[in-house]
């Protein structure tokens, strides 16, 4: 047994604070935009970065490669016959795009108040390093943990981790591990911490329709022509009707309906759709008949357009009809929906809508399965209370909509749940301008990390 006390590290942990804002300054200083080819050192550096972080700490580590953006790999395995606790992150963040909605740099990060603001600071390198930080500090100080534990931090999150099965596949027996746990998203609201035990999974298309050959003058044309670009509208209308409810035949066949034990939970959290409404300051809400928000967001399948382009865009008025449009939309699943059956079914759907006026081609970016963790699992019973240590509160079980998709590939492949620990807030502006963290949650993250070692072993 070490002689190094909970209280010890816990008052050191206190004592690094500043330390620890600063270093999660400097690793957000790295323009890591995974989807953005010209950065691609810059995605590397942040990669080195938290790699040096486990070294530092005294975690045995390498950086591998992978077709994409690489994978640090941390490992700590001095305690044979204890549990093995997998610990995912990812070092990639979102674009910042656009820029001048940022009230400082995205690059810059800055504290205002009680928020870091930056790209990443809540998704996730902020998250991330609160674990990285809360576990290194036990294994400094102690040179030994209670629990072995292995960091899996990839580059490549941000666009639907691609590279990453495969490596999970590969290094199946220095992955294995009894539980995961990922800090990358949020806890119900401020002080209402929270375990999320339900994600959404995502499948994501492109259309790009080709009437004439060329752009046309719509005086000379129009009304001869088809356009594109209203060919686009109109099949982007049939693909939900007046209730919310997406049209593609086949899309609701595998949707597990919620439970009444499952709206009743809902129904318990404290939650208000005006709140919502109003910080959003829209005057009505939407979404699927015959649910609530949180319902909705949490456990109904959803479509939207994510991106819309065609004709004239600029200054003033051009009247011309154009000969191409595009759009990009994705559909948020939940369980067991999956992700290349709804491609198959989606694409024969829209094959029906497309009139013999344009030509289309449908393109697949990427995918997540969706997520849904027993919530008798009894390592959620353990997370609980490192996170009542932690924030001084025990956590509600939430889901979430957002989509991550190792978690899936941690199922299958290792055969482990994962704990879903959020350490953000639903406003901290993940993928907007002025992304955030709150940084006394930063602190009870870092506390609730090294709290969750101790329950792991004493469990
Ligand atoms: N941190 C998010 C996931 C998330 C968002 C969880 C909101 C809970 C609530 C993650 O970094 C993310 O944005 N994932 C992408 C995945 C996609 C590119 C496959 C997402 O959900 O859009
Ligand atoms: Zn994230």
């Amino acid at each position: 047994m070490s002689t190094v006390s909970m209280t010890e590290i816990v008052d050191a942990l206190r004592e690094a604070r500043e330390a620890h804002i600063e270093k999660l300054k400097d690793w957000l200083r790295i323009p890591s935009v995974s989807t953005d080819s010209t950065r691609k050192d810059e995605v590397r550096r942040a990669g080195e970065f938290i790699r040096d972080e486990l070294v530092d700490a005294g975690f045995a580590v390498r950086l591998d490669e992978t077709p994409g953006h690489p994978v640090a790999l941390g490992k700590w395995d001095g305690a044979p016959g204890a549990p093995t606790l997998l610990v995912y992150g990812h070092y990639d963040v979102q674009p910042p795009e656009p820029l001048e909605l940022w009230r400082h740099g995205a690059f810059e990060p800055t504290v205002e108040g009680e928020n870091l603001i930056a790209r990443g600071a809540t998704d996730d390198k902020g998250q991330a390093l609160a674990l990285v930080l809360g576990i290194g500090e036990v294994l400094r100080r102690r040179g030994s943990l209670p629990v072995n534990v292995t960091f899996l931090i990839e580059g490549e999150e941000e666009i639907g981790s691609p590279n990453l099965e495969p490596y999970i596949r590969e290094h199946a027996d220095e992955l294995k591990a009894d539980i995961a746990l990922i800090s990358d998203c949020s806890q119900f609201g401020p002080g209402l911490p929270a375990i999320t035990v339900g994600l959404k999974g995502l499948c994501y298309l492109q259309i790009d329709l080709t009437g004439p050959n060329r752009d046309l003058h719509s005086g000379s044309f129009g009304g001869a022509v088809d356009n594109p670009a209203n060919v686009l509208a109109t099949m982007i209308s049939r693909l939900k009707d007046d209730d919310g409810r997406v049209l593609i035949p086949g899309f609701y066949d595998k949707v597990r309906e919620l439970t009444d034990e499952d709206r009743a939970a809902i129904r318990a959290l404290p939650f208000s759709e005006e709140e919502f409404a109003r910080d959003l300051e829209v005057d009505a809400l939407h979404g699927e008949k015959g649910y609530g928000t949180l319902e909705r967001k949490w456990a109904r399948p959803t479509l939207d357009v994510n991106g819309l382009l065609s004709g004239w865009t600029g200054e003033g008025a051009k009247t011309v009809l154009p000969s191409r449009a595009m759009a990009k939309f994705s559909m948020r699943l939940v369980a067991d929906q999956h992700p290349d059956e709804i491609a198959e079914m989606t694409k024969a759907f829209l094959r029906e809508l497309c009139p013999p006026t344009c030509t289309m081609e449908i393109s697949i970016d990427h995918g997540a399965e969706p997520v849904l963790v027993d919530p008798t699992n009894p390592w959620l019973a353990v997370a609980s209370r490192a996170v009542e240590r932690g924030f001084g509160k025990a956590p509600v079980m939430i889901r979430e909509g957002g989509s991550i998709p190792v978690v899936s590939v941690l199922k299958q492949v290792l055969g482990i749940d994962t704990i879903l620990l959020g350490l953000g807030l639903p406003d901290d502006n993940a993928h907007s301008p002025n992304e955030k963290f709150h940084l006394p949650d930063y602190q009870r993250g870092i506390e609730t990390a090294a709290w969750l070692l101790e329950e792991m072993a004493g469990s």
